[in-house]
């Protein structure tokens, strides 16, 4: 959702803020803005629309001083505009306010102040902070900001400046992340740390109804309750250069480019090839139960939701685990009843995404034993999950999301054939999976080889308004993906359905102008796809494979084959994603469309 960045320190911040913001722009992008304090005054701008823009308001003004605040949004409440737009001020123009979650309270809140004679100029509930933190100020910001925090109902991460406080910032969180970031130049705070990445690796993380004040030299953590807590820094394995496009013209584009190391990164140093199993020491606090575990239930959202998908199959394969997945944004409205011993796991990119958190603190609540397959390293699912497994994918920048999505699934499959290895699998299946999966990156590369064949296939149907995406069983997940792909980047109405499914409805679509994705691997399930491909074939529709390399009775009946390379059933879906990915970046492409923002949508999900 929303990005958040804050610098005080010795350097001017302005220059600071604006580059952090343009590193934070994929969390939310339609009004931006800056306050930077000198003394006693305080410069603050801000505009709808891209970074962007605020920066070319900005460009030329002098915004003198080295402490500051700056906020990108991601409307909730009140439409993108100049007035809605962060930093929120109380009516004396004192305190000045970023702030990134939901005030569910607000209504009550802003009445209680208006009926005290305060007055609100904008539409937002982020405004309601500013004014609560005015009313309770008497000398000391961090008190003030506190006594706020009791008050307010809700999520919340925010940053804010007082201008009888020079050289102060306070911070507080609340369901939405916040880190400090410590260096010799200053402290930073920011939503992530791709904003900070540039000038420090040793961060701290702010956790749940925490607040700190940061100065140049110092930074002070309280709880809630005004107690002091003492915590070290960490240090990020992230480098600048992994949030740098470098030469790639899209971060979509250099994300699914990466996915040959990427997915290496995911099983390096977790594979014992000899004895065909993977050490996963992440997990190892919650072995003894969990190797004994016949229940697990995958939760997540959006594209990690189609990760579980794929996963639940791969642990039917692998395992003797009963093995379930939920949506989470329905998954925490669920009457839950868990078999003993079972393990929820969360499947999330930036372990950030509120429903996600909410789906396990309700499935912890209901005594199930929690697991994280995360990416962002100290993230909130990691530090609220039991034990986990990390993705180690870097930082992933395109809003729509590529490289992480196959080192999910890497991450399952390690996680499934280790605890297969525990159950039924023998050493030999053992082998043979770890054999494949050291044989990716390489196919993974020789795959996007073709990228100009379906950068061309992509050319040819861009114009089609409506898409169907078809697979079956480790595939069909990746034909709701690959439909997903085509509708964040491309804004292409594309559905993805399970190929048996096709009779049921969808087969009503079909014509000429509308393509089908037909995710047709040489596996159990080839034959039902080919007649699925000759039933669409037969109403004049066309057809673009992903099929097994020298599949001939493929080629005869599609119209397009994009090949992948063979390989063991359920790893499939890590190779046959891949041309997904890329079919909705070209097709987004000749569109013209904001390939890594795309409209309406946000990186990371903090609210519900
Ligand atoms: C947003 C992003 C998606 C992502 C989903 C879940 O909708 O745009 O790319 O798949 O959130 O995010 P998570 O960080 O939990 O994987």
């Amino acid at each position: 959702m929303c990005g958040i960045v804050c610098y005080v320190g010795e350097k001017s911040a302005k220059p600071i803020l604006i580059e952090g913001l343009r590193r934070l722009e994929y969390r939310g992008y339609d009004s931006a803005g800056l306050a930077v304090q000198n003394g006693n005054e305080i410069s603050c701008y801000r505009e709808v629309g891209k970074i962007a823009n605020l920066e070319a308001l900005v460009d030329g003004k002098s915004m003198e001083g080295s402490t500051g605040i700056a906020h990108t949004r991601w409307a909730t409440h009140g439409e993108p505009s100049v007035k809605n737009a962060h930093p929120q001020r109380d009516q004396e123009e004192n305190v000045y306010v970023i702030h990134n979650g939901i005030i569910e309270n607000y209504h009550l809140l802003k009445k209680q102040l208006e009926k005290k004679g305060i007055t609100f100029r904008s539409e937002t509930d982020s405004e309601v902070l500013a004014q609560l933190i005015a009313f309770y100020f008497d000398g000391n910001l961090a008190d003030a900001v506190r006594k706020t925090m009791s008050q307010v109902e809700g999520t919340f991460g925010m940053g804010v400046i007082h201008r009888h406080v020079p050289g102060q910032i306070v911070v507080a969180r609340r369901g939405s992340p916040l880190i400090i970031g410590v260096s010799d130049e200053g402290h930073f705070v920011a939503s992530d740390v791709s904003a900070m990445v540039r000038y420090t690796n040793k961060v701290v993380h702010l956790q749940e109804n925490e607040l700190a004040t940061v100065t140049a030299d110092d930074f002070s953590i309280l709880t809630a309750s005004a107690q002091q807590i003492q915590r070290s820094t960490e240090t990020v394995e992230w480098r600048a250069e992994d949030a740098e496009l470098n030469g790639f013209p899209h971060f979509m584009l250099k994300e699914i480019y990466e996915q040959a190391y990427t997915i290496k990164n995911a099983f390096r140093g977790r594979l014992e090839p000899g004895e065909g199993v993977p050490k996963l020491g992440g997990i190892m606090p919650v072995w003894e139960d969990l190797k004994n575990c016949r229940h697990m239930v995958l939760v997540a959202c959006g594209t990690s939701y189609y990760a579980a998908c794929v996963g639940k199959y791969i642990f039917e394969k692998l395992t003797e685990i009963d093995t379930e997945v939920g949506l989470a944004s329905e998954f925490r409205y669920r009457k839950l009843n868990f078999p003993s011993n079972t393990f929820v796991v969360a499947i999330s990119q930036s372990g950030e995404t509120a429903d996600t958190i909410a789906a396990i603190k309700e499935a912890k609540r209901k005594g199930a034993r929690l697991l994280g397959i995360v990416n962002v390293v100290g993230s909130t699912i990691s530090r609220e999950t039991d034990a986990g497994i990390y993705n180690h994918a870097g930082p992933e920048i395109g809003v729509a999301s590529t490289k992480n999505f196959t080192s999910q699934l890497i991450t399952l499959t390690l996680l499934a054939l280790l605890l297969g290895r525990h159950q039924h699998l023998s050493l030999t299946e053992g082998i043979q999976a770890i054999r494949a999966l050291e044989a990716l990156p390489d196919q993974v590369r020789e795959l996007l080889g073709q990228s100009s064949h379906i950068e061309a296939i992509a050319e040819k149907y861009f114009h089609c308004a409506n898409w169907l995406f078809l697979g079956r069983k480790y595939n069909y997940p990746i034909a709701l993906e690959g439909a997903l792909k085509l509708k964040e980047v491309s804004y292409i109405h594309a559905e993805g359905y399970a190929a048996g499914e096709m009779k049921h409805g969808p087969i009503a679509l079909i014509n000429p102008e509308m393509p089908t994705v037909a995710i047709i691997p040489d596996d159990e399930m080839h034959e039902k796809m080919l007649s699925n491909i000759h039933e669409i074939k037969s109403r004049k529709g066309p057809v673009i494979a992903i099929a097994t390399q020298g599949d001939e009775k493929v080629r005869e009946i599609a119209d397009d084959v994009i090949e992948i390379p063979p390989i063991l059933d359920f790893l499939t879906p890590i190779l046959s994603v891949i041309p997904c990915q890329l079919l909705a970046y070209y097709c987004a492409k000749f569109l013209e469309r904001d390939i890594d923002k795309p409209r309406n949508l946000a990186k990371s999900v903090t609210v519900e």
